[in-house]
């Protein structure tokens, strides 16, 4: 699949646990819109399908499930993402801003061991590749102090230290191999100069794309 069959725009904000991604999608959002743009925000795991809800009760129960069912689970629910949200809302021409994508699988699941090369291999026989990719950049100690103070729930398995350093890491790896598709933004800033700049960011990129 190629991204170019699509007169919209499909943008996807990732980073570890406690990066802020959620709130920066979301005011980026708000901010185009204002600004008189057609954007909308989808997440992943989508709250709606099997896999997306078997995945989301998965997250605060004591084991883990094993790797590969969780991997075919997110691509499940990754294809239905793309085919409910994603495809209709390019077609129809407007800004998706996804909060994560298939660079999550490639980060989370292989930090668990599976072969980041294999989990983007599959990802790329069924996803679209975005237009482009924000990694949000944050010291793992920073993000866990996060989100151990905004969640009433705690942390859960996902984001324990020494996984979220080996996402860390895989993120880092994949925005040294894919330069032109990758923007890797560190967010050692506060929250509101952070949005600032990405949203300049995406102004010029959407500037140059039109
Ligand atoms: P969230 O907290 O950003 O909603 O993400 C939920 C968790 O799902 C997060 O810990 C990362 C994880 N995840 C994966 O492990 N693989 C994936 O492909 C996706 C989309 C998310």
């Amino acid at each position: 699949m190629s991204d170019s069959f699509y007169p919209g725009t499909f943008i996807c904000i990732e980073g570890i646990d406690g990066s802020g991604k959620t709130t920066h999608a979301r005011a980026l959002v708000k901010r185009l819109c204002s600004l008189g743009y057609d954007a909308v925000y989808t997440t992943e795991p989508t709250r709606y399908s099997i896999p997306g809800r078997k995945l989301r009760e998965s997250f605060f129960a004591p084991e883990r499930l094993p790797v590969e069912e969780e991997f075919r689970l997110f691509l499940e629910d990754r294809i239905i993402h793309l085919k409910d949200e994603v495809i209709p809302q390019l077609e129809d021409n407007k800004i998706i801003i996804t909060d994560r994508y298939y660079f999550s699988s490639v980060a989370y699941q292989g930090s668990r061991g599976l072969d980041w090369k294999y989990i983007l291999e599959e990802n790329l026989k069924v996803a679209l590749v975005p237009d482009l990719v924000i990694i949000l950049d944050i010291p793992v100690k920073v993000a866990i102090e996060r989100i151990a103070s905004d969640r009433t729930e705690g942390v859960n398995t996902f984001e324990k230290e020494e996984s979220l350093q080996k996402v860390r890491e895989i993120y880092m790896l994949l925005a040294d191999e894919y330069p032109n598709l990758i923007h890797l933004r560190n967010t050692n800033k506060t929250i509101e100069e952070v949005n600032d700049e990405l949203l300049e960011h995406l102004q010029n990129f959407l500037r140059q794309k039109s």
